[in-house]
């Protein structure tokens, strides 16, 4: 099984959303390859449709997109780890994603879900799996915006772990919780290699807050430190 992870993160290897994702991996016991975008050459998109106008679909932007499509392509599982910016995605992922356009038709049809829209041409065969982070506590509806971008552009069968307090992995005294959580996002890995998708009551475990709201908002509240103003 061919496994893609692209790490929106601007914290690239040190992101915190990022050794969820790595766990929810290391419950698939697969090897996946890794695309940082912060550490890709992945321009804005123009805006222009000329790859709409070409057979090839090229993108007229000769950057490091062509390459991550063709990674994308290739793969069986992509998973999109990202942090919660402005309550969608960093704004590498985001040049990606806009990127993403090239694999449209220009001609608007009525997709199965009875919406219209520009269909996927060239869509990909890859499962897709979001796992997005947020330091909010019971922040479901933080992540509003973010499941509807995903789920309209891969598809209402994506799987997604949307974990709120995640400041709670970097607390010492809640490694308890921590670590049960990250045991539930393992289990939701092997799950999905078994079943093709993450079992219910998984996905329940998961939505659960790791604290209550007060003891949480205290924990990290009693963790802020200011650093002094020379301090970069
Ligand atoms: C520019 C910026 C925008 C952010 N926007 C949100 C937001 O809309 N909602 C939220 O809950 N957290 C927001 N955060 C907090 C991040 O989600 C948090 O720092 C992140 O989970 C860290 O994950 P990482 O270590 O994987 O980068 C924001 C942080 C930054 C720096």
């Amino acid at each position: 099984m061919k496994v893609l992870i692209i790490n929106g993160s601007p914290k690239s290897k040190n992101s915190e959303t990022l050794k969820l994702t790595k766990t929810f991996v290391s419950g698939m016991d697969v090897k996946a390859k890794e695309i940082d975008t912060i550490n890709c050459d992945i321009r804005p998109c123009l805006g222009c449709y000329k790859c709409w106008k070409k057979e090839s679909r090229k993108c007229c932007v000769n950057d490091d997109m062509h390459k991550i499509l063709r990674k994308m392509k290739d793969s069986d599982v992509i998973i999109w780890s990202t942090p919660l910016f402005c309550y969608s995605v960093p704004s590498t992922m985001k040049a990606l994603l806009d990127r993403m356009t090239s694999l449209l038709a220009p001609e608007i049809v009525e997709l199965s879900d009875g919406s219209k829209s520009y269909p996927a041409i060239d869509a990909f065969n890859a499962k897709h799996v979001l796992i997005s982070g947020s330091p909010l506590p019971e922040a479901d509806n933080c992540f509003d915006a973010i499941k509807f971008q995903f789920k309209h552009m891969f598809g209402e069968d994506i799987e997604m772990i949307l974990c709120s307090e995640n400041k709670l992995f970097n607390i010492t005294g809640a490694q308890t919780v921590a670590n049960e959580y990250l045991k539930t996002i393992e289990k939701a890995g092997k799950e999905f290699v078994e079943f093709g998708h993450i079992l219910r009551e998984t996905h329940e475990k998961l939505a659960e807050p790791m604290l209550p709201t007060d003891i949480y908002i205290e924990s990290v509240n009693s963790n802020v430190t200011p650093n002094s103003d020379t301090d970069n």
